[in-house]
């Protein structure tokens, strides 16, 4: 028996070796993936022309640059930039020596841009914002961004600034803890979840993702729990929204970004979340009131029953566009 038992144990170390050389390779691709999402709708609607001015305020892996990239001569030109230093220099490799276009690539936050674009005297043909995080983030333990990676707490996209969600989970007032996880998460048990947050530091302080996910779990009863998705996503997404004050003067940001729009230019955003959708629709309503714009959809577009079963985070993805009607101000 004990012989048996030592050949397995061997076969089995062998098996884990190849499996971690396997893994290794392999984990980076899975870091490095993020499909664009309605890449299509987009692309028609920009309908860019060589000479065109795109900007891409999200970069992210450049999956949206790239094909924008496509349609463009070297007359045309690609602004872009991403708040996380990493994916910006992802997407540089990804994208420089692709195309004869002039290309701009910025790490900032696109609350900035439309200060750029002035600088450069640059006016839009389109102009994307895809909020959010991308796969490559949420797949990152390192990061911990995601329920399902043991990881420090921190989820800032841009870790050269902020305060990391372990440090504003440990010194948060309750009743604050209570309104982030309600209005960033529509989390119906914000309530009990933040007593748990702030029960559990007073023993000793959340470092990692599973100390949250301990509290949710703690906080939610078993016979509560929505079957469809983990009891920890509405938390996880609240406090990233947080960490990343990512609701924070979106509405100024998008009335600046129009102004940037050349006529006929198109402002498009895609989200993610019902908080960030209400500012958009609200946002885009006023600036089409104004009669300098006009809203493409009557209601926002959403990804294909197609593109839904390829790529399951287009779920829950929202396209509003914005056209400038009148010439410019
Ligand atoms: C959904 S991903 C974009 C994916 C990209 N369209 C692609 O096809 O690869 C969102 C990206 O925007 C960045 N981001 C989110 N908010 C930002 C902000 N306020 N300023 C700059 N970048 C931001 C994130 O770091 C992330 O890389």
């Amino acid at each position: 028996m004990a012989g048996v038992a030592v050949v397995n144990r061997q076969a089995l170390r062998r098996v884990l070796r190849l499996r971690s050389l396997i893994a290794g390779p392999l984990a980076m691709e899975k870091h490095l993936r993020h499909d664009p999402v309605m890449l299509e709708e987009i692309d028609q609607l920009f309908a860019l022309r060589p000479e065109s001015v795109v900007v891409d305020g999200t970069l992210g892996l450049g999956g949206h640059s790239e094909r924008f990239l496509s349609h463009l001569s070297p007359r045309g030109t690609l602004v872009a930039c991403d708040w996380d230093l990493g994916m910006l220099e992802r997407a540089r490799e990804r994208l420089l020596g692709t195309s004869p276009a002039r290309i701009e690539l910025h790490h900032c936050d696109f609350r900035d841009l439309p200060t750029l674009l002035q600088q450069l005297g640059l006016m839009a043909d389109g102009y994307l914002l895809d909020l959010g995080l991308n796969s490559a983030q949420v797949d990152d333990a390192d990061r911990g961004m995601s329920f399902r990676e043991h990881g420090p707490l921190d989820m800032r996209m841009d870790r050269t600034r902020g305060e990391p969600a372990s440090s504003l989970l440990n010194r948060m007032a309750l009743g604050e803890l209570e309104s982030a996880l309600w209005e960033y998460g529509d989390e119906r048990w914000a309530r009990m979840i933040a007593r748990r947050i702030v029960e559990r530091r007073k023993r000793e302080p959340l470092r990692t993702t599973e100390d949250l996910v301990e509290c949710v779990l703690a906080a939610i009863p078993p016979g509560a729990r929505d079957k469809r998705i983990h009891p920890a996503t509405r938390t996880f997404q609240a406090i990233r929204i947080l960490v990343n004050r990512e609701l924070t003067e979106l509405d100024s940001a998008l009335i600046e970004s129009a102004s940037c729009l050349a006529p006929g230019g198109v402002l498009a955003v895609l989200s993610y979340h019902s908080g960030e959708d209400r500012i958009v629709k609200n946002t885009f309503r006023i600036l089409a009131e104004s009669g300098e714009f006009e809203e493409v959809y009557r209601k926002p577009a959403t990804a294909t029953e197609e593109e839904v079963r390829r790529n399951p985070r287009s779920r829950s993805a929202k396209l509003r566009a914005l056209r400038r009607v009148a010439p410019t101000g």
